[in-house]
């Protein structure tokens, strides 16, 4: 079961990279927006998070139990992200400020798993 909870960690960091490198690709574009790399993230961020989620609380893991609550927060920060990747993934950029706030908001998940 380790290797898959670390399996499903690796895919967690492929979505990581997707949702903030789709987001800082565009840093110097005109035409900013929701592009398939930050949907596509984003959805990888929220399955492989549950799916950590389920396999450490099943108890098969030696790790320390989870935070509870800075899940729930990472949990509701990447359903905002999700929902507004959702309505901006299919519009025409420039999405300025969708753009910014899935960016800003995926920065703060990021330091919350980190500093948290
Ligand atoms: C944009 C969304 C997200 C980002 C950027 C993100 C980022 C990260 C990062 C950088 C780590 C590694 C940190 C470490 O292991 O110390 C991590 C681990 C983890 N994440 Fe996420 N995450 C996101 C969403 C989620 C969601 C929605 C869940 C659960 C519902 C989740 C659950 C976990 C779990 C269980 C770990 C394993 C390590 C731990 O926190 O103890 N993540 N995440």
């Amino acid at each position: 079961m380790q290797f898959l909870y670390n399996l499903i960690l690796v895919l967690h960091f492929v979505g990581l990279a997707s949702l903030l490198g789709g987001f800082i690709v565009q840093m110097k574009s005109a035409d900013k927006g929701v592009n398939p790399a930050m949907w596509h993230g984003a959805l990888t961020q929220l399955v492989t998070g549950v799916l950590l989620v389920g396999i450490a609380e099943s108890g098969s893991l030696e790790d320390e139990p989870l935070d509870m609550t800075k899940i729930s927060v990472k949990l509701l920060i990447v359903l905002v992200i999700t929902v507004l990747a959702f309505i901006g993934r299919k519009k025409q950029p420039p999405q300025v400020p969708l753009w910014g706030i899935i960016g800003a908001l995926t920065l703060v998940n990021v330091i919350i798993a980190v500093f948290w």
